[in-house]
């Protein structure tokens, strides 16, 4: 049984930067092929452009590809609309910054909702468009859009309010792959530390955890990894070692998942620091069927708790799709577990020192079942 209910092949996990190869699942080794001449001229064009990969980060917002993937995540973009239209009574008469707005989708939700002035910031060049689009909307008086990187500009509130310089709520919709991909939440942190009234404030979203679960995912592992142990005869086994050491961020099928699935992080946006989200976490996972194990899936789901009724949305194998899907990390060897086996884990997340919007992740696992045994840790660069 394969996990994957659709394949995309992706060798580079960039958060929508990956619409380059997503239409071209078809062809799996072209899709591979036409990423990784992607990154060589990227790699290229920095040592000629003098271009950095903070650069490039706000460069992959810049086409609208990118959003209409995301606008056209419906999970995604109607709870966001659903938080903000279904409580206007947060809304009407408040100042609001939009964290990373985009094309300004959400300041325009806000502003819908009545917001008095809604501030919306974004470094990439696709801010130009929301400005027209906010334009032809008519909401050019009630929202303003900065260009620039949330850590270094200033919202021009009115002189009027030069001792009110804050902001009631803030709206942002930074979760990446494995959620933490792309280290946005620091620049929300940033945000919520500089601008947010500091009672009662409010963060759309203000709640956010991930799960994790093990994993029957013989046939596509097989693809993906052990396909690199014989290649036209040819042993290519060092090309499987660094392919297991990048979790895979592709759907997988709810059938596939063998064990319990756990929480192994929890965030308070309201209240965390960057620190938090360097964590080392515990958790023990139970098989729920005879079976193999070939690796682990994660997951997150966000919450809006701050409404008069909470809502919110999962990105797990068992609801709807979303262009997050979920996140693979394969072992060397697949574990054969009974029902009711446990496993004891902990998985530990930090940003990569080259780049911090990579992630360094290791997954240690002690499993001791009748049939097999693993006592070890895998470490993993989602990048
Ligand atoms: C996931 S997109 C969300 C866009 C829009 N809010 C929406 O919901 O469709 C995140 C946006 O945040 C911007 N961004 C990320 N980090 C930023 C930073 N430090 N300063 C300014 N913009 C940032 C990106 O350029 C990108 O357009």
């Amino acid at each position: 049984m394969s996990s994957t209910k659709e394949s995309s092949v992706e060798g580079s996990n960039m958060k929508r930067k990956k619409l380059d190869t997503a239409d071209k699942d078809d062809d799996k080794s072209s899709s591979n092929n036409e990423t990784s001449k992607q990154l060589n001229n990227a790699e290229q064009d920095e040592t000629t452009t003098g271009m950095t990969s903070k650069d490039y980060y706000f460069d992959s917002y810049s086409h609208y590809g990118i959003h209409e993937e995301m606008i056209k995540d419906r999970v995604r973009t109607e709870t966001y609309r659903a938080a903000i239209l279904n409580n206007k009574n947060l809304f009407e008469g408040k100042i609001v910054l939009d964290v990373g707005c985009g094309t300004g989708i959400l300041s325009m939700f806000a502003a819908q909702a009545g917001a008095k002035h809604v501030y919306g910031i974004d470094c990439s060049s696709i801010i130009e468009q929301a400005k027209k689009i906010v334009k032809i909307n008519g909401f050019e008086n009630q929202i303003t859009l900065i260009k620039g990187k949330v850590e270094e500009v200033e919202l021009p509130f009115p002189d009027n309010q030069e001792n009110l310089k804050q902001v009631d709520i803030i709206i942002s919709e930074w979760m990446g792959y494995f959620l933490l991909y792309e280290s946005m939440l620091d620049t929300v942190i940033y945000a919520r530390d500089k601008w947010l009234v500091p009672e009662n404030g409010i963060i759309l979203p203000d709640q956010a955890c991930m799960y994790i679960g093990g994993l029957e995912d013989g046939n596509y592992k097989g693809e993906r990894v052990d396909w690199w142990n014989e290649v036209y005869g040819f042993d290519f086994s060092p090309i499987r070692e660094i392919a297991l050491q990048e979790p895979i961020v592709d759907v997988v099928n709810g059938n596939a998942v063998n064990t319990d699935v756990v929480p192994f992080l929890s965030i308070d946006i309201l209240t965390c620091k960057k620190e938090d989200l360097v964590f080392n976490n515990e958790f023990t996972l139970t098989a729920i069927r005879n079976d193999y194990l070939h690796g682990f899936v994660a997951y997150f789901e966000c919450a809006f708790t701050q409404l008069h009724k909470p809502i919110g949305f999962s990105t797990s194998p068992f609801s709807n799709y979303t262009h997050w899907k979920q996140t693979i990390f394969y072992l060397r060897d697949p574990l054969t577990v009974k029902e009711g086996e446990q496993m004891k884990g902990s998985l530990s997340c930090k940003p990569n020192a080259s780049n911090n919007r990579d992630l360094d992740i290791s997954i240690n696992i002690k499993f001791n079942g009748e049939y097999s045994k693993f006592n070890g840790q895998i470490d993993y660069n989602l990048r």
